[in-house]
């Protein structure tokens, strides 16, 4: 196998139901092009009218500790797109200065258009905190530091905070090119590896939870 097909014992192009923190342990110094992800909060809450529960979001720590395994993991030169939410963020970003080699480049505000406002205080937006290791690598123009896109609807069994792949597609042309290795290690119901698989770069996804990583799966067999 050339080594564009596996990422240590991983193979590209491929999502694994695992734990993502002792799967990191098992990819190599150096190796992915681009991280894009979305873990649990850590705020221990569930969410929507469904009341959906997400994997260790009960553990406020958890972002942080895969931060470690990320620096490790990313090329030099290279960009982690973190979804954060507004109540965790400032904990990140400071254990971001305190403990590891990144640099915080911007908080960017996706901005949900045309979103129903039922009740007070509905949360609007989603913040992604831009990471460079080294010096980022960015391609697209016009790319401010707020962004609007379509709020997307949930059913019963979709994942609660599944993204809109509008958002994932710009993060995705923006700091990485066809083939490249693209890893979201908390996958979710498979937004990031979808969209990659459209855009022709490598993906790998790891995601915990047998329920959405079948959606995943099957997210991505339908590309
Ligand atoms: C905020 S959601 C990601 C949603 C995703 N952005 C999407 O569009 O569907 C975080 C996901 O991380 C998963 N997760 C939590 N702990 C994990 C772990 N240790 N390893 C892998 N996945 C984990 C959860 O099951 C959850 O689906």
């Amino acid at each position: 196998m050339s080594p564009r097909e596996k990422l240590g014992e991983f193979a590209l192009n491929s999502v694994y139901q695992i734990d993502c923190l002792e799967a990191m342990k098992k990819i190599p110094n150096r190796s992915v092009d681009l991280i894009i992800t979305d873990p649990p909060y850590g705020d221990n809450c569930n969410y929507g009218r469904w009341n959906k529960k997400i994997a260790n979001n009960q553990h406020p720590l958890i972002n942080c500790i895969a931060l470690f395994e990320f620096q490790r993991i990313l090329k030099n030169n290279a960009v982690v797109y973190n979804f954060t939410s507004w109540k965790h963020y400032p904990f990140l970003t400071e254990f971001v200065m305190r403990y590891t080699c990144f640099k915080i480049r911007h908080m960017v505000v996706c901005n949900k258009k045309g979103m129903k406002l039922g009740y007070g205080f509905r949360n609007k937006h989603e913040l992604i905190l831009v990471l460079e290791k080294g010096k980022g690598k960015y391609f697209l123009k016009n790319f401010a530091n707020v962004i609007d896109f379509d709020t997307i609807t949930h059913t019963k069994t979709s994942h609660p905070h599944k993204k809109p792949e509008k958002i994932i597609e710009r993060l995705v042309n923006h700091s990485s090119k066809e083939d490249d290795i693209v890893l979201d290690p908390f996958l979710g119901g498979g937004t990031t590896a979808a969209v990659c698989k459209k855009l022709n770069r490598n993906f790998l996804g790891f995601e915990i939870d047998n329920h959405y990583f079948s959606q995943a799966c099957k997210k991505i067999a339908e590309i």
